[in-house]
C-alpha cells in the first residue's frame, strides 16, 4: 500500500454552513474519507470574547459598511494553530490572482489556513500581523471570501498526492501543460447525426496523441492565445500554430 502524506486546511469563517455540501461530495469527500485531506471549518464568532460576540464594527474615519474586528480573528488563528507553522491566507479581491500554478505551490505545504474576509474588509492589523498571502479568484467582488476559499480548497486538493485516482490524473487537464484541453468524446459514436472524429476510433495511439495535441493548440489559440506565450512548444507545435493562424486569418475560415 502506498503511503500518502495528508494535507490539513483550516478555514476561518463567519458562515460555516456555507461549506456544507460543496466540500462533502465526490473527490473531496473521498479524499477526506481516505485521510488524505483534513478540512476543519472554524466559526470566527466563537472566538469573540465580548457579551454580544461582535465580529464587526464601524470603520474609523467614516465610510460605508462594517470592518471585521481584529480580536476574534487573532484569537482564532492563534488558538487553532497553537504554535504550529502554516501559511495564513486571506481571501480578498485585493489578493494576487489564484491560478493553476498557485494551487500547485500551495499543495506543497502540509497545512494551510484560509481566512474568509467579509463585509467591507478586515482590520489592517490582521493583514500586517497574521496574513502571509492574499488571494483573489478573479476580478469581481463576491459577497465574502467563502466561495473563493472553496475554489482554493478544491483546486489545491487535486495536487495532494493520491487525491485524484489514476483515471482522474491532473496531467492532461487544461492548464497542466500550459494549454487548454481539446474536445473530448464518449459513447455513442454517432449522436444526433454527429460523429466522433474518426481518429479517436482508430486505435492508432501515436496518431491520436498528435490529434489531441493539435486540438489543444487550436483551442488555446482561439480561446486563450495569451497562454501560448508561457507554454513549452516544440517545433512541430509552432508549425501547427502557424498553419492554424493562417487558416483563421482566411476570410471564409475554411476548416
Ligand atoms: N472576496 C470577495 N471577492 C473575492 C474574490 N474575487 N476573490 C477572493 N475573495 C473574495
Amino acid at each position: 500500500m502506498l503511503e500518502y502524506s495528508q494535507m490539513r486546511i483550516d478555514i476561518l469563517t463567519l458562515f460555516p454552513t456555507m461549506f456544507c455540501g460543496a466540500l462533502q461530495e465526490s473527490i473531496l469527500k473521498r479524499a477526506q474519507q481516505r485521510g488524505l485531506l483534513h478540512l476543519v471549518i472554524h466559526q470566527i464568532r466563537d472566538y469573540a470574547l465580548d457579551r454580544h460576540q461582535m465580529t464587526d464594527d464601524l470603520p474609523y474615519g467614516g465610510g460605508v459598511g462594517m470592518i471585521m474586528k481584529p480580536e476574534p480573528v487573532f484569537r482564532a488563528v492563534r488558538t487553532v494553530l497553537g504554535g504550529t507553522q502554516a501559511p495564513v491566507i486571506l481571501l480578498t479581491p485585493q489578493g494576487r490572482t489564484f491560478t493553476h500554478a498557485v494551487a500547485q505551490e500551495l499543495a506543497q505545504h502540509p497545512r494551510l489556513m484560509l481566512i474568509c474576509g467579509h463585509y467591507e474588509g478586515v482590520d489592517e492589523r490582521v493583514r500586517e500581523r497574521l496574513i502571509i498571502d492574499e488571494l483573489s479568484i478573479g476580478d469581481y467582488v463576491l459577497t465574502g471570501g467563502e466561495l473563493a476559499a472553496m475554489v482554493v480548497v478544491d483546486a489545491v486538493a487535486r495536487f495532494v498526492p493520491g487525491v485524484l485516482g489514476a483515471a482522474e490524473g491532473a496531467h492532461d487537464d487544461s492548464y497542466a501543460g500550459g494549454l487548454l484541453e481539446g474536445p473530448q468524446y464518449t459513447r455513442p459514436p454517432v449522436f444526433e447525426g454527429r460523429q466522433v472524429p474518426e481518429v479517436l476510433l482508430s486505435g492508432d495511439h501515436a496518431r491520436i496523441a498528435r490529434w489531441k495535441r493539435a486540438m489543444a493548440l487550436q483551442r488555446t489559440l482561439v480561446r486563450r492565445p495569451d497562454l501560448l506565450e508561457a507554454a513549452s512548444l516544440s517545433a512541430e507545435d509552432e508549425a501547427l500554430l502557424r498553419e492554424f493562424r493562417r487558416t483563421l486569418g482566411e476570410p471564409d475560415g475554411v476548416e
